[in-house]
């Protein structure tokens, strides 16, 4: 979901336009991610970007949610790893958990994927969420977080993870 609010400000320098998409997007922390304890550090970086938390909740996420979310990487190598190490399986997580966030904001969707840098954390620039907490383990970058790619993903993606009572209006 995207709105639009297109305005004019008068300043003494003249007339300026603005466009604000104001969007959302799904924000997963990955099991590598709560193993290390950086739930709070993730979540202070988005806040820092004003955006506002519509909707939490920590997921138990079956392998056919993961598979459904990862469509995009179906018939790949790597594919079956990647589920894996979202279930928990390479980082020692007793109870496998996922936490699942909707973030709402100005043009939230490109703000937040230049946050998290690269997918490959070793192409990730240093100062990005997964350029200075990702790593590849056995073939599987394990990226700290997931956030949609596009405003089209992330409906998809929240309707995946969140029933529609379940994100504020
Ligand atoms: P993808 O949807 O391409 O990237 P992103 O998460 O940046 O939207 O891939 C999904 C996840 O799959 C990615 O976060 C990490 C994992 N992955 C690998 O382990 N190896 C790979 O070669 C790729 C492309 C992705």
């Amino acid at each position: 979901m995207a709105r639009v609010w297109r305005g004019v400000v008068r300043t003494r320098a003249g007339l300026i336009r603005y466009n604000m998409r104001m969007e959302q997007t799904l924000i997963l922390i990955k099991p590598d991610a709560i193993q290390k304890r950086l739930t709070g550090i993730i979540l202070s970086r988005f806040e820092a970007l004003g955006l506002e938390i519509a909707a939490a909740k920590v997921v138990r996420a079956s392998e056919e949610l993961l598979r459904e979310h990862y469509a995009n990487l179906k018939g790949t190598p790597f594919v079956d790893g990647v589920v894996k190490f979202m279930m928990g399986d390479y980082n020692n997580l007793p109870d496998h958990r996922i936490y699942a966030f909707v973030l709402r904001g100005e043009n939230a969707v490109s703000r937040v994927r230049a946050a998290l840098g690269a997918t490959n954390p070793e192409k990730a620039e240093p100062w990005t969420l997964r350029g200075q907490f990702g790593c590849i383990k056995d073939g599987v970058m394990q990226n700290a977080v997931h956030a949609s790619g596009t405003p089209q993903e992330a409906e998809r993606e929240i309707a995946l993870w969140f029933k529609p009572e379940e994100v504020l209006p």
